[in-house]
């Protein structure tokens, strides 16, 4: 079984659900607790084994690669000031020399075309996609428990994160329809985007992550434009899906949608609650505040 080594994240969105913050600065650079949202997708593919992360990126985004190179002044000075804590922090976040790379899209045609953009660093196997929208907080990394789950599912085939939503919410989402169960995934018989209300194949939406084999690059070659005028990963998906097998697998842990300013703004609370350091504090400063609203 081919090892999940390289994991692409697709970043070259424009974010403009979140304009005005998102004028100079990267959607993905916003802050959950104490770390840029990136990273903690990033944290999360390097628990589950990811050797090699590869971010597509665009213009303005350049703020996303000086993140993940290290700071020479900053780790001088804080190296000078005996700042331990602080270096090892940065240290914990650090990948190593040559374990990134970035590429650009040059025009945000979709998510699809974003992906086909990492074709070559990709090469000839499977590999991971990670949304940095979303964030799931979860015991084990998310990644991880889906790179267990694909080696059930075995050689050659798709696995897509798939979480349940209550059914009249699934017209806003990507929805998989359901067939047999195979370990602890099940196999994929329908792709459906944005289904119209009462007409969804199940209630399990497709959540930002995916491990995929690498022929999804020779569909996504010459896949058409889909909605929203945009090359959709989920069209390539449900063409591939006629010669090689995808199955969905229902993880453990919560997501959060930081694309939303609703998901952004709970998964700050929940995060933050996560956190042991600052969890009691930020308790009792949300009773104080939700205390005095209506
Ligand atoms: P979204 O459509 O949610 O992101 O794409 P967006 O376009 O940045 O956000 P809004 O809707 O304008 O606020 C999901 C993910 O795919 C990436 C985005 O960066 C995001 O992480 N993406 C999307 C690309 O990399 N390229 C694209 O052309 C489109």
């Amino acid at each position: 079984m081919q090892r999940i080594r390289k994991a692409v994240f697709p970043v070259a969105g424009l974010g403009t659900r979140f304009l005005p913050a998102t004028k100079a600065m990267p959607k993905e650079m916003l802050t959950v607790v104490d770390r840029p949202v990136i990273q903690h997708v990033v944290d999360e593919a390097r628990a589950a084994g990811i050797e090699h992360l590869i971010f597509v990126t665009g213009r303005g985004k350049a703020v996303i690669e000086d993140h993940f190179d290290r700071a020479y002044e900053l780790e001088a000075t804080l190296a000078a000031r005996g700042k331990k804590a602080e270096l090892e922090i940065l240290n914990a976040a650090q990948p190593g020399a040559g374990e990134t790379s970035f590429t650009r899209q040059q025009s945000p045609l979709g998510l699809g075309h974003a992906v086909w953009c990492a074709r070559d660093l990709v090469g000839n196997e499977p590999f991971a996609v990670l949304l940095p929208d979303v964030l799931v907080l979860a015991k084990k990394s998310c990644l991880a428990q889906m790179i267990d789950a694909h080696r059930e599912t075995g050689e050659k085939t798709n696995l897509i994160a798939v979480e349940e939503v209550a059914p009249d919410q699934t017209h806003q989402y990507g929805v998989v329809g359901m067939g047999a169960r195979k370990g602890p995934a099940f196999e994929v018989t329908s792709m459906v985007e944005k289904p119209a209300k009462g007409t969804a194949p199940s209630n399990n939406i497709v959540t930002g992550r995916y491990i995929l084999q690498p022929e999804i690059f020779e569909v996504l070659e010459k896949q058409e434009r889909g909605a929203g005028g945009e090359i959709q990963l989920t069209d390539a998906m449900v063409a591939l899906a006629k010669t090689q097998k995808f199955y969905g697998f229902n993880f453990e842990g919560t997501t959060y949608d930081c694309g939303s300013k609703l998901g952004f703004l709970a998964a700050n609370v929940a995060f933050g609650l996560a956190r042991e350091d600052i969890a009691e504090s930020f308790r009792s400063e949300l009773k104080r505040i939700t205390a005095g609203s209506k």
